[in-house]
């Protein structure tokens, strides 16, 4: 199939469309991918960093509780300068339960331990090797952090924080490998104020702690925070966990079972960037049953060494929904784009091609000739113009073409009338020279005939006389007489279609003319008892013609009328002028046997004859069209066997021939004999 020009222009738009829609759509792509990604991933960095702001929060809640402590229980510091441990007890008891802490205790300055909140029977021993306590005494600053405390600590503490520290570690697919199944110190965050009397002095440390093991309140707080407990498909968008070393010791990261996955360790890999190397992790991490992203940062103690990791996580499953709903909206609107700029590229195909075929059929029309083929303008652009400049073509060339056909018709005309003419002069030229060998040759017969039959008639003329009547021999004399007689009757017939090439024209009264025919062929036509009638059109005008030829030639036509009639019979004789007044019209008619059809082309010929030998000589009809054409006329006949005949001749009124004086080669001279 031959591509169309609009195929040809929908598929080059529609490969446009195809090609920008796919780099648009693998940006468009690329873009969402990465975007959303993008703004994850920082968005869990940022998390990450409030829940850090969180966790120090807590950190500092503890300090400032202390010191708060301190200070307004100024009792304190009487108490412990005279050794009242009812009072130290009732004090740090109540700020223990006011600020939410696990542990708090009293030292004297060198450490010794002066009374515990929850375990006032243990006392006396020393705390100088905790780091806290030791800072505080050294550096007599408050001093507040993260820190690993054994259970035998613990124990001191309160038997029950030593069972809370209790975890059992559950190993995880890609997690690091623990080699006890559960864990025997806990992580806390401590905080130890320096004690001074009213001098100024150091009397003691006043120190205390939240232990952090399966205490949910900092990643809860992170998630109520941070997350605003969202939920997505059921599922917490948000989590926040609390690592001690690599296991979970406070998290809302829960197991299939729904509840908190305790004690589920870190893989081996966020372990060994955020514990071994000290440094944050962020990417999309499988924990423990789902994909999230992901941001871990090590929890360090006050020697800045690496103890835990604090941990937030977004659910990975929202942000892809989120990304597949934004690419099939994306791709959605991509393909409605092509949809669209297909449809617009194919009525722009139709609006360009419509006109382009308009004009196509109309160069088709044109090249079958129909010039009436209008293209209908409907737009003023360049395809407008061409639709115009097509209709203003079709305009001339219509004009042109009219013209040419005018001309051509003129030509046409002019051309039928030349042949006309050339045949008509043709003809008279062959008539010419046919009379002109004719005439030539009858010239020269009759010379030399006729004297020898003037001699022959006069020699037995005279002879017969020798002989008496009744005598056969001046029978057969009579009959020799009347032979030559007739010889000489052809000699001069020959002579008078000798002469007829030659035209003398005279004024001439038709009128007269006919009564001088009528008075020359009535003895015969009485004879025969035929009626003979004129009948004149009286706008008959005087004619120039040759009177004796004219005369002969109707004296021809109306003897063959008499020799056709058998019986009564009637010769009519009408004279008219036609219509332009140019042309006289005789029409000659008799009620003879007429002239069977097959004879009417050879009548004018010279010699033709139906008659009898001896009664015609076959000339009479040659001569009269040989004088007639002489006259710049014509001669027709009409007939019908058995009903008559009509020979109409008709010749110019008033033209004078130039050539109306002819001779043909001494025709004239010889004629004259
Ligand atoms: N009016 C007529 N009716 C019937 N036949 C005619 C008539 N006029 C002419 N013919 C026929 O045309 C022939 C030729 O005529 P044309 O006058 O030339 O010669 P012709 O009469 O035979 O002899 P010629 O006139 O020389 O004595 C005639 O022989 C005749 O057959
Ligand atoms: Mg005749």
């Amino acid at each position: 199939m031959k591509p169309t020009l609009r195929l040809k222009l929908v598929v080059s738009s529609l490969t446009v469309i195809v090609i920008t829609g796919s780099i648009a759509t693998l940006i468009g792509f690329h873009l969402i991918e990465k975007g959303i990604v993008r703004e994850a991933q920082s968005k869990v960095t940022l998390d990450l960093n409030s829940a850090r702001l969180i966790y120090n929060q807590r950190r500092d809640n503890i300090v400032n509780a202390m010191t708060y402590t301190a200070m307004r229980k100024f009792g304190i510091i009487q108490a412990l300068k005279n050794g009242n441990r009812k009072i130290l007890l009732e004090s740090i008891y109540s700020a223990c339960e006011e600020g939410g802490m696990d542990i708090m205790a009293i030292t004297d300055k060198e450490g010794r331990v002066v009374i515990r909140a929850h375990n006032p029977g243990a006392f006396g021993d020393s705390q100088a090797h905790d780091e806290f306590v030791k800072r505080a005494i050294v550096d007599k600053k408050s001093v507040a952090g993260t820190e690993i405390v054994s259970r035998e600590e613990l124990l001191k503490e309160s038997e029950v924080l030593a069972d809370r520290i209790r975890i059992t570690l559950v190993p995880t697919p890609r997690g690091k490998n623990y080699y006890e199944r559960e864990n025997t110190s806990g992580m806390m965050l401590k905080a130890a104020v320096p004690l001074f009397d009213d001098t100024g002095e150091l009397i003691g440390v006043l120190y205390g702690g939240v232990l952090l093991n399966n205490n949910y309140e900092i990643v809860d707080k992170i998630k109520d925070i941070v997350y605003e407990n969202v939920k997505y498909k059921g599922k917490d968008v948000g989590t926040a966990t609390i690592f001690q070393d690599g296991f979970r010791i406070s998290t809302n990261v829960t197991l299939r079972n729904g509840k908190r996955a305790i004690g589920t360790i870190v893989s081996k890999e966020v372990y060994e960037r955020v514990v071994e190397q000290g440094k944050a992790w962020t990417d999309r991490a499988f924990v423990v049953n789902d994909w999230y992203l992901t941001a871990y940062s090590p929890i360090k103690n006050i020697k800045d060494e690496v103890i835990g990791i604090l941990y937030v996580g977004m659910l990975e499953s929202k942000y892809n929904d989120m990304k597949r709903d934004s690419l099939w909206m994306f791709f959605g609107a991509i393909i409605t784009g092509i949809i669209l700029s297909l449809a617009v590229s194919y009525m722009l195909a139709y609006l360009i091609v419509r006109p382009i075929q308009q004009l196509e059929h109309g160069v088709e029309a044109l090249a079958k000739g129909n010039f009436d083929f209008d293209i209908n303008v409907r737009s003023h652009d360049e395809i407008g113009s061409l639709e115009e400049s097509f209709n203003k073509v079709r305009r001339e060339l219509k004009q042109t073409y009219n013209k040419l056909q005018g001309k051509i018709e003129a030509a046409d005309e002019d051309l039928k009338k030349a042949y006309k003419e050339l045949r008509e002069k043709q003809e008279l030229l062959v008539q010419k020279e046919r009379l002109a060998s004719m005439g030539q040759l009858s010239a020269g017969v009759a010379h030399e005939i006729n004297n020898p039959i003037g001699t022959i008639i006069l020699y037995s003329h005279t002879l017969r006389k020798e002989f008496p009547e009744g005598d056969h021999r001046r029978e057969d004399l009579e009959m020799i007489v009347s032979e030559a007689m007739r010889c000489k009757d052809i000699v001069r017939d020959l002579l008078n279609f000798a002469r007829q090439s030659r035209v003398t024209k005279e004024p001439t009264d038709l009128k007269k003319l006919i009564k001088e025919v009528f008075s020359i062929i009535k003895p015969e036509a009485e004879v025969k008892n035929i009626k003979m009638d004129a009948q004149f059109d009286e706008s008959v005008p005087t004619v120039m013609i040759d009177r004796i030829q004219i005369s002969q030639v109707l004296v021809n036509i109306m003897k063959n009328s008499i020799d056709a009639i058998s019986g009564e019979g009637e010769i009519k004789v009408n004279i008219t002028l036609n219509k332009s007044g140019e042309d006289v019209e005789i029409k000659v008619s008799d009620n003879g046997c007429g002239i069977k059809h097959e004879n009417l082309s050879k009548l004018f010929t010279p010699f033709f004859t139906t008659k009898d030998m001896g009664k015609g000589t076959g000339l009479g009809l040659a001569i009269a069209y040989g004088v007639i054409k002489m006259h710049s006329g014509n001669i027709s006949v009409e007939s019908e066997p058995g009903k008559g005949t009509i020979f109409t001749i008709s010749f110019p009124v008033n033209k004078v021939e130039n050539d109306s004086d002819i001779s043909i080669n001494g025709l004239y001279n010889t004629s004259k004999t």
